[in-house]
């Protein structure tokens, strides 16, 4: 059983769900989100602990972490959830427009958030883990991380240097008792995709109501803490992206050729 967790963006989507889930499983959660009343009304029902947070903001961080541990007790899982998208703006994938979000640089803020948090929160966390020989740290990338968002290069670009930081912590910590994994999920029916459930979703395609093969949170929630406290690196959601990586990596070029007619099918 885990004893402390900290979810951020844990007010919504798939971290309120993980927040629900360890709370079940006897954890003491903190439910950390920048939106202060989504986090509260989530700790509400989960009896868990609120608590404002950017997770962009380092020093903010850093104080949480200190906070938690000096209040409630050790971290033993650190799950970085919290993430944006903001689609390409009206001049595609080299956009800086803010479009229809008040954001200055959509890629500063898809940086900030899907990575360097990342960074921050393994820089706080990882050294106190690694005096107590042990601890779980889980980011949320995507299986854009692996394959590609038509649409959305900032999200796309951040979400593969999140599998890569990833990647370097589990090499780097793995000897020393710290279990990293990676959440690489294809469509879950939150809010980031317009949707809190999944009850007007169809087969088919990317984005909006047609999804390939959308999950409910509480579904994905179960398989990342079920496959993290296995052990498993590279937490799989959605089994068909094994397939789509395989395809990917064994002729890229081809590959390529399928997402442009892919993308072409949904200009239409
Ligand atoms: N929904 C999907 O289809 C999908 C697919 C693959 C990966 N993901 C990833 O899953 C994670 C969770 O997304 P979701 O689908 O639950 O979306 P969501 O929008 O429902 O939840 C995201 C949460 O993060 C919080 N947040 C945003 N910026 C923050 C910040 N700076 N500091 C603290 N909290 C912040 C939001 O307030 C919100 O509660 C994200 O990293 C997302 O990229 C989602």
């Amino acid at each position: 059983m885990i004893s402390v967790a900290v979810v951020t963006g844990g007010g919504h989507g798939i971290g309120r769900a993980l927040c629900r889930r360890l709370a079940r499983d006897g954890a003491k959660v903190v439910v950390a989100d920048i939106e202060a009343d989504a986090a509260a009304k989530v700790a509400t029902e989960i009896g868990g602990v609120a608590r404002q947070l950017d997770v962009s903001d380092e020093s903010a961080l850093n104080l949480l972490v200190e906070e938690v541990e000096s209040t409630i007790g050790p971290i033993e899982m650190f799950i970085s959830n919290a993430g944006v998208g903001f689609g390409d703006g009206r001049s595609g994938a080299v956009s800086a427009e803010g479009g229809m979000h008040a954001i200055d640089d959509r890629w500063s803020a898809c940086w900030n958030v899907n990575v360097m948090a990342q960074v921050y929160a393994a820089r706080a966390v990882i050294p106190r883990m690694l005096q107590r020989g042990g601890g779980y740290i889980i980011n949320t990338a995507s299986a854009a991380g692996l394959l590609s968002q038509i649409g959305d290069a900032a999200y796309s670009a951040t979400k593969h240097a999140s599998v890569g930081f990833t990647e370097s912590l589990a090499i780097n910590y793995g000897d020393d008792g710290i279990k990293v994994s990676v959440v690489c999920p294809q469509a879950v029916a939150t809010r980031m995709i317009g949707m809190e459930d999944d009850s007007n979703a169809t087969e088919g395609g990317f984005g909006g109501n047609e999804v390939d093969g959308i999950l409910q949170a509480d579904v994905v929630a179960d398989i990342i803490v079920d496959q993290a406290l296995e052990g498993r690196f590279m937490i799989l959601t959605h089994p068909q992206v094994a397939t789509y990586i395989q395809r990917k990596t064994g002729d890229y070029d081809r590959w390529i050729a399928g997402m442009r007619k892919f993308r072409r099918s949904l200009a239409k």
